[in-house]
């Protein structure tokens, strides 16, 4: 009931609250009272992971899904899953976030970064020439709600047998070509944190189509056994056991993440809305460049970002943004380091400085402390977005010379 008032402070929505109040009564493990964990030899059946994944299943058209208890658990099972291990590499995007990279190096692997096009995500063309004999899998990431360029990425991956593991945490909900992301590679990962577009507390889910690889994730984050249909039995095949962790995902996350969850179509399409109505009242400008989009159509569209010609215009163009009540970030070169640029990773370095190296991918660290960002609020009323709209345009016009075609 503690848990209860605070979830209703900060602003809980009923019907979430509700299965919050149904998870916590409903629990009882051994006579010993209420719990909140996901115990799936004891807990009444379906628990609320169980129905937290059938619903995954289900919406994302998945024959696994997995519930965890981050993303970065997602990743970290996802890595092992697919087979990264010492002396193995994994290629990530110079531009992501530290959990990716840092879930292969958790499990063994080397991280290669490959830089990025004007979309800030993978590009492409670049990965072909990172892959040798020890690279295993590619580990795109939609970055900023917006997706990767998977077509080409996949079709590298497939042509030298490498696996694809989607990062989907800033994006879930995103399409790429109309097939919702993480859903194309092998292995799609997400964050479910109070951050991403669905968030409820603390948790992740992994999803795959491929049984082998789901039950090497399961084991990672389950090695207790519980996911096992005869939980201390020996091994059902060779390679089906060893070391893991517990990222199981608890009852209550869960409870809540299935209310989330049913959300998710909404959200996405009120975000897409919003960004359509800003964009569409742009004009170009030769000194600043939109942020490419690999798909207008899938993208989530949370955030608008441009790149302005020199970093000098940048600083003017984002205080002139503020003064106008645009909540606009600008690194530049002096900014506070990150953990979204590769060459800031720092939890990366004792092991792996070499591959973090800023001259390694000098298109991500350019666009990185250039670009222009305005994170956008689902909620904007068309109102809000007009003023956006009008007052980006004001900075543009007042810095900028019109592109007239
Ligand atoms: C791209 C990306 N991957 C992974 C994660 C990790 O997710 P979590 O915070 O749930 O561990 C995040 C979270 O910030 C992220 O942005």
């Amino acid at each position: 009931m503690e848990f209860l008032s605070i979830a209703e402070r900060f602003g809980f929505r009923p019907d979430a609250l509700e299965r919050i109040r149904a998870a916590v009564s409903n629990s009882d493990l051994q006579g010993n009272g209420p719990n909140l964990a996901r115990y799936a030899t004891t807990f009444p059946k379906p628990s609320k992971g169980d129905q937290f994944e059938a619903l995954v299943r289900g919406k994302f058209g998945v024959k696994h899904a997995l519930g965890v208890s981050s993303g970065t658990a997602a990743l970290h099972a996802a890595m092992v899953a697919a087979g990264a291990a010492p002396g193995k590499d994994v290629i990530c995007p110079a531009i992501g976030f530290l959990a990716t990279s840092m879930a292969a190096a958790l499990a063994g692997a080397t991280p290669v970064f490959c830089d990025v096009d004007e979309s800030l995500q993978m590009d492409p063309s670049k990965l072909e020439a990172l892959i040798t004999s020890r690279t295993i899998a590619v580990a795109p990431t939609h970055y900023g709600g917006a997706v990767c360029d998977l077509g080409p990425v996949l079709a590298v991956a497939r042509r030298h047998g490498l696996l694809v593991i989607e990062d989907c945490a800033q994006a879930t909900g995103a399409t790429y070509r109309g097939r919702t992301v993480g859903t194309l590679g092998d292995i799609g990962c997400f964050s479910i944190s109070a951050y991403k577009i669905i968030g409820g507390g603390e948790a992740g889910l992994l999803i795959t189509n491929d049984p082998r690889l789901f039950d090497r994730a399961c084991q990672v984050a389950e090695a207790g056994g519980l996911w096992r249909p005869d939980r201390f039995g020996p091994e059902r095949y060779p390679g089906e056991l060893f070391p893991g962790t517990n990222y199981r995902l608890s009852e209550l996350e869960a409870a809540v993440d299935l209310v989330q969850l049913g959300k998710l179509d909404a959200t996405v399409g009120r975000f897409r809305a919003v960004h359509r109505r800003i964009r569409s009242q742009q004009r170009a400008f030769r000194e600043f460049r939109w942020q490419k989009s690999n798909d207008p159509e899938g993208d989530i569209g949370c955030l608008l970002r441009l790149f302005p010609q020199t970093l000098e215009l940048g600083k003017k163009a984002a205080e002139a943004l503020r003064a106008e009540g645009i909540g606009a970030g600008f690194l530049g070169p002096d900014a506070r380091s990150d953990w979204h640029l590769y060459s800031d990773m720092f939890p990366l370095f004792a092991q792996h400085a070499e591959r973090c190296r800023p001259d390694l991918c000098p298109v991500a660290v350019d666009l990185y402390n250039r670009g222009i960002s305005i994170w956008l609020d689902s909620w904007y009323s068309p109102a809000d977005c007009d003023a956006i709209a009008e007052g980006v345009h004001k900075v543009l016009s007042a810095y900028g010379t019109p592109i007239t075609r």
